[in-house]
């Protein structure tokens, strides 16, 4: 079966690569897809940015390709023939928001479905792209949340100061 991983990753942490990990092992095909017109806000890192590091943190494992899409999930989803989607649950504070979208996802789509990944535990429970760049911001250490070609790229983005 070939699935669907949407998000921002702004950028792949290891909370991420965790369940991309974990698909690859259980999916024949999966398509990390980077939402390119985020509606959140203007991404830190741009598309080319957050695809280069999903590429080159994801090359050991060779059924994983990473995509760009824009506009809606749905219309992606039916562009790339693959209907079902992977979402990662963190706590139980994600669980309303990935139930809306899974919900809108099957009234756009009919076809669509989401299957719910449960994260790790650990420090993955409570790591976001957002945490990640604060710490990073203040020149913190980020090594134990991301990989390090991203650990790097922040290093480099932050190097003027904030
Ligand atoms: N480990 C660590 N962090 C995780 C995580 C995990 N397993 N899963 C999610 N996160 C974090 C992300 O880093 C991100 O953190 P941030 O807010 O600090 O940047 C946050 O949780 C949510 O990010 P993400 O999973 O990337 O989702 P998103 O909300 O940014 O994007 C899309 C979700 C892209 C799937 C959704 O916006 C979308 O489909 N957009 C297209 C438009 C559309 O179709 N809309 C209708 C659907 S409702």
């Amino acid at each position: 079966m070939k699935v669907i991983y949407p998000g921002s990753f702004d950028p792949v942490t290891f909370g991420h690569l965790d369940i991309i990990e974990r698909c690859s092992k259980k999916f024949e095909h999966v398509i990390v897809a980077v939402l390119n017109n985020t509606s959140k806000k203007r991404s830190f890192f741009s598309i080319e940015e957050r695809i280069k590091l999903l590429e080159e943190t994801t090359k050991h494992l060779k059924n994983v390709e990473i995509d760009a899409f824009s506009g809606l999930l749905a219309e992606y989803a039916d562009k790339k023939g693959c209907s079902t989607m992977i979402r990662g649950l963190r706590a139980v504070s994600d669980f309303e928001y990935e139930m809306q979208m899974a919900l809108v996802n099957r009234k756009l789509n009919k076809d669509i479905e989401t299957l719910f990944m449960v994260s790790r535990g650990g420090e993955h429970v409570y790591l976001s792209s957002s945490i990640v760049r604060e710490i990073a911001s203040y020149g913190g250490n980020v090594s134990c949340f991301v990989p390090e070609p991203v650990e790097r790229a922040l290093k480099d983005k932050f190097k003027g100061g904030i």
